[in-house]
């Protein structure tokens, strides 16, 4: 198949564009924060014009917002992160480009979670990657083990914690263990961790903690509210570095600069208090008026996100979304998007609206299914 055909359609965009042409639609389908950056954000977007700022920036990113992220890992993990290993980004998004293509090459395998993130899979296929698909499930937490990985003859494994789509996070000790396993195999482990922050139960911790051969991405369009300014970073081992460099130097030139001058004012943490206090009362509203009407047994933890079973109703979670859109005015995301794993069994459910919205989605959606 050429490469062209193997890459899948993002379906969340698809229902997304049906629910906007439509009226009177409650928005769960979405997976992007409705707050605003903290206050600093917009005051350094208009220092940046004032400034005239308008020019490319180092292919690594701005020096003082890269040693302000290696100082953010001192402050909440404790962990300590030269600057010259962080790189600066284009969204996560960039981020995932960069990595791919610096640990594997063309015909060589990434393991990646089934379900997960659509478009992990989407970068390997640019870049003639083998997905190697590890089929996670309740059972397991929704977590790759390492003995998931055993004889899989894989380059990398690349995890989420907090997770898109199920909002659980991977267990400290399932963590380190997945981290020691890769350093004693020589395969990279990846660990996207851009819904840290908005984690409401259990540890928070980052792959760096246990491994310092690890590559760490994170950004700035979850937890700081800014997925339109397109930043992310990446932590690599300093031997990686230029090869990032020379990837992003090709790729994109730099990270876009007004939003890198941005980006050193979301370091706020009494804000970002606020957000992540906002989301959880918003976790709380879903999951409490839902836990009767689906089955949720992947307890969501961070992220903003209810992995919730619907197989007591249909089977078929692409109509299914179609159909609660349709007729009750709810757009979800079918668990398809995922994945093939069971994922007609699921919907995804977005907690990003307010909690009066929030209400009325449970509402309807009881309605819709005559409880
Ligand atoms: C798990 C995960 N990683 C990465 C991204 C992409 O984020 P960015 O805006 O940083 O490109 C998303 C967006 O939904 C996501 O859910």
């Amino acid at each position: 198949m050429r490469r062209k055909d193997r890459l899948t359609p993002f379906i969340v965009m698809d229902i997304l564009k049906e629910a906007r042409a439509r009226e009177d639609v409650i928005h769960l389908e979405i997976g992007e924060p409705d707050l605003d950056p903290p206050p600093r954000v917009l005051e350094y977007v208009k220092r940046s014009v004032d400034k005239r700022q308008y020019f490319y920036t180092p292919a690594l990113g701005l020096p003082e917002l890269r040693e302000r992220i290696a100082m953010y890992y001192k402050e909440k993990y404790g962990v300590d992160i030269s600057p010259e290993r962080v790189v600066i980004t284009t969204g996560t998004s960039g981020a995932f480009l960069v990595a791919y293509s610096i640990v594997a090459d063309g015909g060589e395998k990434i393991a990646i979670a089934d379900p997960s993130y659509p478009c992990y899979k989407n970068f390997a296929h640019l870049l003639d990657i083998q997905p190697h698909f590890v089929r996670v499930s309740e059972k397991d937490g929704f977590q790759i083990k390492p003995e998931h990985l055993e004889h899989s003859g894989i380059r990398a494994v690349h995890i989420s914690s907090p997770s898109n789509p199920t909002g659980t996070l991977y267990d400290p000790h399932n963590l380190k263990d997945l981290c020691l396993w890769c350093e004693k195999k020589g395969v990279f482990l990846i660990s996207d961790e851009i819904y840290h922050g908005l984690v409401y139960s259990g540890e928070e911790r980052t792959a760096l903690e246990f491994s310092q051969n690890a590559i760490v991405i994170n950004g700035f369009s979850k937890y700081f509210c800014m997925p339109g300014f397109r930043i992310g970073w990446m932590i690599l081992p300093p031997e990686m570095v230029r090869s990032a460099e020379k990837v992003i130097q090709n790729v994109f030139i730099s990270a876009p600069t007004i939003s890198q001058y941005a980006a050193l004012g979301a370091f706020d943490e009494e804000y970002l208090q606020k957000v992540r206090e906002t989301f959880a009362e918003r976790r709380r509203v879903l999951y409490e008026g839902l836990k009767d009407v689906f089955s949720i047994t992947a307890k969501p933890e961070g992220a903003f996100y209810i992995w919730a079973r619907i197989d007591r109703y249909s089977r078929d979670s692409h109509d299914f979304a179609l159909k609660l859109l349709r007729e009750a005015g709810v757009a979800v995301t079918p668990g398809v998007d995922f994945g093939t794993n069971e994922t007609s069994k699921y919907i995804r459910l977005a907690y990003t609206r307010k909690v009066e919205e929030l209400e009325l989605a449970v509402e309807r959606i009881r309605k819709y299914l005559g409880l």
